[in-house]
């Protein structure tokens, strides 16, 4: 990979699974597709350190993990993608990052040409964000290792786990259980990628000042709101569900009838009319709640 990324030269441009950009109509760069498979564990008593290649399909991982009688990685069942684009974003669900599991990340630094190991804390994360997305073009992710428990505490706080394992009558789940409970409500609520192309979350849970949220609380009643480091998170998916979204069409693209946190290709919709039908959600949610969404894929753009 790193002889594909020299031969590329500083123009190349690195994807994995290509799960979670927005693609211009064409690309005149060269592309480099991190393919690079692998998975080490190293077990130490009742932890394991596990070594994913970039290339590796991220839910291929938990599976793994899982199968081994690891946890730690339950919650992050069925995210698409690759291995090597999840400390990117510094995926999440159903209350666990990504960033709670890494121990460090290797990368080809292009800006300095050589292979670093950067340890959780110099990855900079924070919410579907790291340093390796604000600067996506130094760096390429070769690998990351993960920090895994024989035994850990389920993290069931998030209301949608909690209520899938009730249903199925689990009251003290494994984590296997804990992962098909994620897997039912993902498959319920999200639009499977190989069918339906999209992104996942179109845009990221905006973050506001305490003061905003309360006087906007007073006018919208029943908004979620979940106190943060640094303000107040609200549910970007509920902001465009009360502007009315959920399940609109633009031509080939639109909004999922789900999950309106996520546009869908329903055709032969390009990037461009993902962007331009993610600004019209935009403007209606600045219109009526005064909040600003940002986008949460990568976006791309030619060159
Ligand atoms: N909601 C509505 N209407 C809807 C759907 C949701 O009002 O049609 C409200 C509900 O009140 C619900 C809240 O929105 O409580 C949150 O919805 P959900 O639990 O589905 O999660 P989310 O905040 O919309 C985030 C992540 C997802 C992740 C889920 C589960 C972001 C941007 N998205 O969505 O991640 O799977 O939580 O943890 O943080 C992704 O990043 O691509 C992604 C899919």
């Amino acid at each position: 990979m790193i002889d594909a990324l020299r031969a590329g030269g500083e123009r190349a441009l690195v994807l994995g699974q290509g799960s979670n950009v927005v693609l211009p109509e064409r690309l005149d760069q060269p592309v480099v597709l991190a393919a690079w498979r692998g998975l080490r564990l190293r077990v130490r008593g009742d932890e394991a350190l596990l070594t994913c290649a970039a290339g590796e399909n991220w839910h291929g991982v938990v599976r793994y993990s899982l199968g081994q009688g690891w946890a730690g990685l339950e919650n992050l069942a069925l995210i698409p993608g690759s291995a090597g684009a999840a400390p990117i974003q510094n995926i999440g669900a159903y209350g666990v990052e990504l960033s709670e599991r890494v121990v460090e990340v290797r990368v080809f630094d292009r800006a300095e040409k050589r292979v670093r190991t950067l340890d959780a804390e110099a990855c900079g994360f924070g919410y579907r964000d790291s340093l390796f997305k604000a600067d996506s073009a130094r760096y390429a992710v070769l690998s990351l290792t993960l920090r895994l428990a024989r035994r850990l505490a389920m993290r069931l706080d998030y209301p949608d786990v909690g209520l899938e394992l009730q249903r199925q009558g689990v009251t003290k789940p494994t984590p296997r259980q804990v992962a098909e409970a994620v897997i039912r409500i993902r498959r319920r609520k999200l639009p499977d990628p190989r069918h339906w192309g999209n992104a996942g979350s179109f845009f990221k849970n905006p973050i506001i000042d305490p003061g905003q949220a309360k006087r906007l609380a007073q006018g919208e009643p029943g908004l979620v709101a979940h106190p943060v480091v640094g303000g107040v998170k609200l549910a970007a998916a509920q902001l465009i569900d009360r502007c009315g979204w959920k399940g609109r069409r633009r031509g080939y693209v639109g909004v999922w009838h789900r999950q309106p946190l996520v546009l869908v290709n329903f055709g032969t919709g390009s990037g461009p009319d993902f962007l331009a039908l993610g600004e019209q959600v935009r403007r209606s949610v600045r219109e009526r709640f005064g909040v600003d969404l940002e986008l949460e894929p990568s976006v791309l753009s030619r060159e």
